[in-house]
């Protein structure tokens, strides 16, 4: 163990002369796992895995890797590469990801725009239809002709957002949880239960309250669903102060967050959770975070997520009065 791996793991190399890699240090499982995968002698890389240090809480994030070396003396042997991630490349990766939304986004606002037209002509089709119809049986299929469309039309909209403009009003981000609980709890009555941790110094924000009422309670049902109407549910706020949120630096802002203790997100979506029509669930339509990301989006916020089992985050960060 060399001096820079001394400190960055706080731990000094004669301490750890002996001890068993995998159970004496406290080194995180991601890293043991690069360890383990290593075992059949191929060099791995795990990116961002979290290094936990012995006595801190807070764990720090590293890129790991293992490049096995010629057995000696019938011991196997390893060579560990640490190296920290920093802050920065991980602030880029987010934009990065952030960018390639947005332009998947763009594309779907043009091809909902494509759709929307022609079903307006569609639907008043089956309107003059109708008036010229008297078998009853016939205007059964009118009928569905309408009611489709409207279906369909009602899709796009909520697609693109909704087709209203966003309002800019001072509200309480409280109200809007509190609101969002409550009606939960109606939709949801039995075994439910909510814990609320709430900063009561946060201040209001600008911006669209029924639209951010929308944009948490798409969060809050997946949350319900994810724990099938049985989990616990922590609804949290606090005060950030000078934060960077889409490039900008703010002095203060806001965060909400929603962590619900169910099974976790799915391994194979949790890079496109935000991208519309990504579902998990069989009756899904993959539109709520979709829609819940644009609005916050709107907001000029942000909002990330964390998951594991039992511990699924979901944070929105809104940013207080003009960035500096
Ligand atoms: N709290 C959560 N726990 C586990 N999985 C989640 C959670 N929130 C979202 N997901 C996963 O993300 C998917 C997409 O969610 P969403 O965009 O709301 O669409 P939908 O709910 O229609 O599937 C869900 O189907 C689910 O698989
Ligand atoms: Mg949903």
């Amino acid at each position: 163990m060399n001096a820079s791996a001394e400190d960055l793991l706080q731990l000094s190399a004669p301490r750890v002369l002996g001890l068993d890699v995998l159970s004496q240090l406290p080194l995180g499982m991601t890293f043991q796992a690069a360890l383990i995968a290593a075992n059949d002698g191929a060099i791995t890389t795990l990116r961002e895995c979290q290094l936990r240090r012995l006595g801190q809480a807070e764990s720090t994030q590293v890129d790991c890797t293992v490049s096995p070396l010629n057995s000696h003396k019938g011991r196997e042997l390893s060579i560990v590469e640490l190296s920290q991630v920093e802050q920065l490349s991980k602030i880029s990766r987010h934009n990065w990801l952030e960018e390639k939304q947005s332009a998947f986004a763009q594309i779907v606002r043009s091809l909902a725009h494509e759709i929307k037209n022609p079903l307006g002509g569609l639907r008043g089709a089956a309107q003059l239809l109708d008036h010229e119809l008297s078998d009853p049986a016939l205007r059964e299929y009118t009928r569905i002709i309408t009611h489709e469309a409207d279906r369909l039309s009602d899709l796009v909209d909520r697609l693109m957002g909704g087709s209203r403009g966003i309002k800019s009003e001072p509200f309480n981000l409280h109200s809007v949880i509190e609101h969002v609980r409550k009606l939960t709890l109606v939709e949801t009555p039995q075994g439910l239960n909510f814990e609320r941790d709430y900063d009561p110094s946060i201040p209001e924000v600008i911006g669209d309250q029924e639209q951010m009422t929308q944009a948490i309670l798409n969060i809050v049902r997946n949350a319900v669903e994810a724990t099938r109407g049985k989990g616990n549910i922590l609804l949290k706020t606090r005060v950030r102060r000078q934060k960077t949120l889409r490039n900008h630096r703010h002095r203060l802002v806001v965060e909400a967050s929603i962590t619900d203790d169910g099974p976790g997100i799915d391994d194979q979506i949790i890079d496109r959770i935000f991208f519309p029509m990504v579902t998990g669930r069989a009756d899904g339509t993959g539109l709520g975070l979709a829609i819940t990301q644009e609005i916050v989006r709107r907001h000029d916020g942000v909002i990330e997520c964390t998951s594991r089992p039992s511990e699924t985050c979901f944070s929105v960060f809104l940013p207080v009065g003009h960035s500096t």
